[in-house]
């Protein structure tokens, strides 16, 4: 008989309780993740959202910002096309995101930036490179450098390398690999370099015998195949059984053990521009790749670090803005200076992208090796 007035009291200050908390549930700050988790490109997605989470655990941990947590929501995009514009919108629309962070992919940045855009609701992409995507309209970010940039490296660096005659192998799905041939191709023969042969395949081909075959023939000194890690592997791998032996380059598209771990030793020899290398001995560096091997046991790659900063960053721009008003948020994004993330120091610049440097990597016996970093 003793139990009933403890229960009366309980049920008594459940309603109390249920409101305390809705509310406390309110005053999360949600934002929205979208990710290629499984597909063709889940090597970018799984990475990008590893350090994600971590920024965000991290800045739970640390009692949130404005004495509010964050509650991250994480969609998967299964690297399929038409899927970031419904669950983007699911996000904004159903999730109540006050800010969408994503895509690695450029074409699914690019699909997802219209509606951010068109909700007032900021979006921060953290490693698409294509210019188009921050063009969309002034709610779409970046914090990573673009592909004139990028596509100028890699023409300096085959042009440094003594390769007059280069040949090129374009993804024609991917907005990121069309252009960066082209902004590839404007330095290379502005600069005396010529384009031997300009070939294409899409995303998701198994066989590029034929394009490799033609590309033979006209004997270039090198081969700029600017795709993603699963197709290029494969090209890799062909062209030496074709007996090309001539090296390949590519941009950041390479990114991912995966690349390796399919390619083997064909891609011996080779080069690539990317964004980031856990061999960088910056103290901060360090610390965060200790970080990020202590809870996932493996060392970042560069989506991993990019996606922790693009984090961080909102946060620090929600910090500034004093909540988490659209337009607000908005301009205090914008007004990110000096920052220094992981990935170097970020400025977002008049067009909403940062200016940062790159790296350029080798890869040998099959691992991948930091070779130089290019200042913009
Ligand atoms: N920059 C690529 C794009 O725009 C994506 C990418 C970034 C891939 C970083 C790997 C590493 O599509």
């Amino acid at each position: 008989m003793r139990i009933l007035p403890i229960l009366k009291h309980a049920l008594c200050s459940l309603p109390l309780f249920l409101t305390a908390t809705a509310a406390f549930a309110q005053n999360e700050i949600i934002v929205g993740e979208f990710a290629s988790l499984t597909g063709g490109s889940a090597s970018f997605g799984q990475s990008s959202h590893k350090g994600t989470q971590l920024a965000i655990d991290e800045l739970n941990a640390a009692g949130g910002v404005l004495g509010r947590k964050f509650k991250l929501i994480t969609e998967d995009d299964q690297s399929l096309a038409g899927q970031p514009a419904t669950i983007v919108r699911k996000l904004i629309t159903q999730d109540k995101a006050i800010a969408i962070l994503g895509e690695v992919a450029s074409s699914k940045s690019l699909e997802a930036a219209p509606i951010c855009q068109q909700n007032n609701i900021p979006m921060i992409s953290p490693a698409s490179t294509n210019p188009k995507v921050t063009e969309v309209g002034n709610y779409v970010f970046r914090i990573c450098f673009i592909d004139p940039f990028q596509g100028t490296v890699m023409s300096k660096f085959a042009l440094g390398k003594g390769y007059k005659k280069v040949a090129l192998l374009t993804d024609v799905k991917q907005d990121y690999s069309v252009g960066l041939s082209e902004f590839f191709v404007k330095h290379f023969t502005a600069n005396g370099g010529a384009i031997v042969k300009d070939q294409k395949f899409s995303t998701g081909d198994k066989d590029f015998k034929a394009q490799l075959t033609s590309i033979k023939t006209t004997k270039p000194d090198a081969i700029f195949v600017p795709g993603y890690y699963g197709e290029v592997a494969l090209i890799a791998k062909q062209a030496r059984q074709l007996g090309i032996k001539v090296p390949l380059l590519g941009g950041d598209g390479w990114v991912g053990d995966s690349l390796l771990k399919v390619a083997g030793n064909s891609l011996d020899g080779c080069f690539f521009s990317s964004h980031f290398s856990a061999e960088d001995k910056t103290p901060a560096v360090q610390d965060f790749v200790k970080k990020y091997q202590a809870k996932y046991g493996q060392a970042p790659d560069d989506m991993g670090a990019l996606g922790y900063d693009s984090a961080m960053i909102l946060a620090d721009a929600i910090k500034r803005a004093g909540g988490t008003d659209g337009a607000k948020l908005r301009d205090a994004i914008a007004a990110t200076k000096d920052y220094k993330a992981i990935t170097g120091v970020i400025t977002i610049d008049e067009k909403r992208n940062a200016s940062k440097s790159a790296v350029i990597m080798a890869i040998e016996n099959a691992g991948f090796k930091f070779l130089e970093t290019v200042a913009p």
